[in-house]
């Protein structure tokens, strides 16, 4: 066993602690209430980076801190590898829904319970951890690193473009590996072909200037509810698809390689139902669930607000209403596009005696992996090694925008490794991880740079 996977052996129940320090911090970036705890979260991860011996710097921004952690030390001409995560976390509600409260990182039977476990703290944390086995283990490192991790990846990160493109020479990489997804399966370790980009809006419709009695005036004024309804029901047909006109213009067909891929993958479809607990799932005629999910562009409405639901009955028209709808992008959609589509559509379907409004939030585009290449081999090598079984090639139906940015800016290729489990409740309460695979996601990133070496 080499000095590296000894020195694991040894660390691993501090780096557990570690890690539940980190998870204590509730970095919460969409809520200014935390604030402090994003800068808390900030300091410590630059302080883990100077304890694992990098050079570490926070950087303030409009929003949270971007950390930057440098390890510079390897043999001239040798390559440099961009490790991207986000100390950030999604808000914990609904609380009462967290068996063990989720600030305090809480282990059963073997898997830790906490916010961020999954998303992203465990994954960004085990790629410090990987770094520090080396640099103490090994004493050094085969590349050169440059450790890049964001406070605002959950809200869109609307200050990582400008901050990138400022230091694009200091982020100058050959490729950037990213530990923000999931495995397959349990055991399974998985390298993404794509992410499904999205385009975020609310659309608010307005009608009379002041709510008023439904009996008085329902049936003559046009009541935003009832428009909302209908508009919303208008964005998809009964086949499952989005029915804005010109939607699936800029969607590219996947070739047969990749569905023969996804055909082929071992998918549990019980453990898919159970996970889920529907009554019955439904999507676009003519793909499977996991094509629906992976490579198949959607409209989903993420909320509405209008009118009275409070307790019992009250005979209101109200003057507003407003949803919140999200749509998931594939090849070669963008945000851009998407939000011209769906403003011409809800303009012709709306009647005139509403204004209706489109509001963008926030936006990225789909990505596509290149398959190929000495970084992706020696991805595929280390993950095969560390598991005992090689990756497979899965899509994501998630986003991370930032991620199409790297490769045009930086002009390098990126790995999307994921070590969270299936069904790891992230946004959601009880996000979890086996703390197996944040040990073996140490010890595959470990190997990932001993690919490198040789
Ligand atoms: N880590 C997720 C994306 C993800 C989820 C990848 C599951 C793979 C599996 C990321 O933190 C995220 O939540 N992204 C957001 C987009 C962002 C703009 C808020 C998403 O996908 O909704
Ligand atoms: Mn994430
Ligand atoms: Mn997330």
């Amino acid at each position: 066993m080499s000095d590296v996977q000894g020195y694991i052996d040894r660390e691993m129940s501090r780096f557990q602690e570690e890690l539940f320090e980190f998870l204590r911090i509730p970095s919460v970036s969409a809520r200014s209430e935390h604030n402090a705890d994003t800068q808390d979260a900030a300091r410590w991860v630059a302080d883990q980076m100077t304890s694992a011996g990098l050079e570490s710097s926070v950087f303030e921004t409009p929003g949270h801190p971007v950390v930057l952690g440098e390890w510079r030390g390897a043999p001239s001409g040798a390559p440099t590898i961009l490790i991207y995560g986000h100390y950030d976390v999604q808000p914990p509600e609904p609380l009462d829904e967290w068996v063990s409260p989720a600030f305090e990182p809480t282990v059963r039977e073997g898997n830790l319970f906490a916010r961020g476990a999954s998303d992203d703290k465990g994954q960004i944390f085990l790629h410090l951890k990987a770094l520090e086995a080396q640099l103490k283990g090994a004493g050094t490192l085969p590349v050169n690193v440059v450790v890049l991790a964001e406070g605002e990846e959950e809200v869109g990160s609307p200050n990582l473009v400008p901050f990138i493109e400022a230091h694009k020479d200091r982020l100058q990489a050959d490729a950037v590996v990213i530990s923000d997804s999931s495995m397959f399966a349990p055991g399974l370790p998985s390298l993404l072909f794509s992410l499904r980009g999205l385009a975020y809006f609310e659309i608010h419709v307005r009608g009379p200037e002041g709510d008023l009695h439904s009996g008085t005036y329902g049936g003559a004024v046009v009541n935003p509810g009832n428009v909302i309804a209908g508009l919303l029901n208008s964005l998809k047909d009964h086949q499952g698809r989005v029915a804005i006109p010109g939607f699936y213009d800029d969607v590219v067909e996947w070739d047969e390689k990749t569905r023969a891929n996804i055909r082929s993958l071992p998918f549990d479809a019980s453990g898919f139902e159970a996970e889920v607990g529907a009554p019955g799932f439904n999507g676009e005629a003519g793909y499977t669930l996991l094509e629906r999910l992976w490579i198949r562009p959607t409209c989903d409405v993420n909320g509405i607000l209008c009118g009275y639901t409070g307790e019992g009955a009250k005979t209101v028209l109200p003057a507003r209403a407003m949803a919140k709808v999200s749509f998931r992008l594939v090849p070669n959609q963008s945000p851009e596009r998407v939000k011209e589509l769906l403003a011409a559509h809800l303009a012709e379907v709306a009647p005139p005696e509403v204004t209706v409004e489109v509001v963008e939030l926030h936006g990225g585009r789909p990505w596509k992996a290149e398959l190929e290449g000495k970084y992706f081999e020696a991805a595929q090598a280390a993950l095969g090694k560390a598991f005992g079984t090689p990756p497979v090639l899965t899509g994501e139906g998630g986003s991370i925008p930032i991620v199409v940015d790297f490769q045009e800016i930086l002009e390098a290729p990126v790995l999307l490794m994921g070590f969270a489990p299936p069904g790891a409740n992230m946004h959601a309460p009880n996000e979890w991880i086996p703390l197996e695979n944040f040990e073996m996601g140490i010890r595959a990133m470990a190997r990932f740079y001993e690919e490198l070496a040789q």
